[in-house]
């Protein structure tokens, strides 16, 4: 059986959370399409060629443990931007959202580009101010030392970059079911995102 929840959105606007409360309540596998291009920009910043970081990454390179990072956001959003980069990234997403099981994949271009198929699209955005106040949490928490205005300033400007790139920018499918987390709990918000793959999801 091949069943494909995608799920886009901007940054910090909850899509991490509820993918993987998706695939953890319905048993499927789930990727983090950021980490490819996340593991790009990383290489690019230590002095790599894009395309030639982009054909050459593993499946290992999505489990460093420094991919988390406002500069290695920035630069992921930069690469991302090549339609050379995102054509050598493409199979694999592909390959990924067909595995048998099933799949949940999150990023900009799922329900769009790479899963147009997919069997449910869930579009999942929050204002930038909602959105920044999260990041800026995440951040502190991790240990991050920044501020409100800068972490805004940051999704803003990644916000500009994926929604105004020529290939595969970031918008919502046509048939996507928007959920605006802005005025919700992430509980209620990942309950919403549970009953939408409910209705289509048979057995579940
Ligand atoms: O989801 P994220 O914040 O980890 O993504 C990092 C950047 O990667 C994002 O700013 C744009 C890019 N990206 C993309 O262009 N397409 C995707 N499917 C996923 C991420």
């Amino acid at each position: 059986m091949s069943f494909t929840v995608a799920i886009d959105g901007p940054a910090a606007a909850g899509k991490g959370t509820i993918s993987r409360a998706v695939a953890g309540r319905f048993g499927l596998a789930h990727l983090d399409t950021g980490l490819l291009y996340r593991a790009v920009g990383k290489r690019v910043l230590a002095g790599a060629a894009a395309i030639d970081a982009a054909r050459r990454l593993t499946p290992d390179d999505l489990s460093a443990d420094d991919l988390r990072t406002p500069d290695v956001a920035q630069a992921a959003s930069k690469v991302a931007a090549i339609p050379e980069v995102r054509a050598a990234l493409v199979d694999f997403q592909r390959a990924f959202a067909r595995r048998s099981g099933g799949a949940v994949l999150d990023g900009r271009d799922i329900g769009t580009v790479i899963c147009p198929e997919a069997e449910v699209k869930l579009f999942v955005t929050a204002s930038p101010e909602v959105r920044a106040e999260r990041r800026l949490k995440e951040l502190r928490d991790g240990g991050h030392d920044t501020d409100y205005e800068t972490v805004l300033a940051d999704v803003r400007q990644r916000d500009a970059r994926d929604t105004g790139r020529a290939d595969a920018p970031l918008r919502a499918a046509e048939d996507a079911i928007v959920i605006d987390t802005s005025a919700m709990d992430i509980d209620t918000a990942v309950a919403a995102a549970i009953a939408h793959v409910s209705r289509k999801y048979g057995g579940a």
